[in-house]
């Protein structure tokens, strides 16, 4: 029976041995699903095994052991079904570096039997929504690194398939045009195409994907949506206060906290606290009643503070 999920891995395992060199046990047993039409993102420090994993999904590595199967075909055993319901956009560029814009999207086109007319009318889509349409006709070797990207991304997306790798699209675009690749893969996910994404831009992960699971030498140490994962990191809270003053008082009773970060000036305090909600709503009482606090706000730790705390336990820990 053809799987429900658009990716299914299963104690998947992979060990590089390098010639001459000791071996790199990447992957040690990694398990995880997507849903169709998902967005997802593997996130994990440098060396975690995240293009590993992109490698062995797409076909470009086989696995050392377990199973990897995409749109319901199985990696290592059905290599040409699961191509052709993929596209990927590595790590590394890879285009003709001496074709230009338009060159590449249709030559990319063509090895993807997508016919003419419908062709066309994809490329002028995905030039018009990566802003390359002005560089249609300059060769890659002379677009700046960051169109180089773009072009690789939308070369992805006008492949029309099913499942999209995407192992750091956004690596050294600028603001502006991450966004323009941000709703781009957000609109190609409406569409019904699932979404596979690396990065290391955390708000962008925060922003963009359903499911997220955070890889660290080449295991799972976190695994969930945006509001799981963050509940695995300890609960702090940053309460950024003013006050008609800062008082010698209320310096004292704020120290006493033990806050994690803490600054100050004459009338702003912005502190860091590990508590409870309730306790937090207790100190903000105990400020309002008698430290003369004018106004506050509160903020939860973000996805970034929770993948710190992760990856410090996780070293923390023996494995
Ligand atoms: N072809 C290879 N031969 C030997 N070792 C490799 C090979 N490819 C990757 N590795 C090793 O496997 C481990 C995982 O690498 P991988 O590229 O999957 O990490 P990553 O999570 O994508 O990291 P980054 O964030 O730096 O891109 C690393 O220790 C890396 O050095
Ligand atoms: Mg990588």
């Amino acid at each position: 029976m053809k799987s429900h999920y658009a990716i299914e891995v299963v104690n998947l395992t992979k060990m590089y041995t390098p010639r001459g060199k000791p071996s790199v046990h990447a992957l040690k047993g990694i398990s995880f699903t997507v849903e169709p039409g998902a967005i997802f993102g593997l996130l994990g420090p440098n060396g975690a095994g995240k293009s590993t994993t992109i490698k062995i999904l797409t076909t470009l590595t086989p696995p050392t052991s377990g199973r990897a199967v995409v749109n319901g075909f199985d990696c290592l055993h059905q290599p040409l079904e699961t191509r052709r319901s993929l596209a990927v956009v590595l790590q590394q560029n890879a285009f003709e570096l001496y074709l230009t814009v338009l060159g590449n999207l249709r030559t990319y086109a063509r090895f993807h039997h997508i016919p003419r007319k419908e062709a066309d009318r994809r490329i002028t889509e995905v030039l018009d929504q990566f802003g390359l349409y002005d560089e249609r006709y300059t060769h890659a070797i002379d677009l700046s690194g960051g169109m180089r990207r773009r072009l690789q991304v939308a070369k992805a997306f006008l492949s029309g398939k099913p499942v999209i790798f995407l192992d750091e699209a956004t690596t050294g675009l600028d603001p502006i045009n991450r966004r323009t690749t941000l709703s781009a893969i957000r609109e190609q996910a409406s569409k019904g195409s699932t979404i596979v994404l690396t990065t290391h831009l955390l708000d962008e992960a925060e922003d963009l994907c359903d499911r997220l699971v955070i890889v660290d030498h080449g295991n799972i140490i976190a695994e969930g949506d945006l509001h799981e994962i963050k509940r695995l990191g300890v609960p702090a809270y940053t309460l950024n206060l003013i006050f008609r003053n800062v008082s010698p008082q209320t310096l004292q009773f704020l120290k006493a906290q033990n806050p994690l970060h803490f600054k100050h000036n004459d009338t702003a305090a912005d502190i860091t606290l590990q508590r409870s909600h309730q306790q937090i709503l207790d100190i903000i009482g105990e400020l309002d009643r008698h430290h003369d606090l004018v106004h506050f706000e509160v903020h939860t730790a973000d996805l970034e503070d929770v993948f710190i705390d992760l990856l410090s336990r996780q070293k923390e820990e023996p494995v």
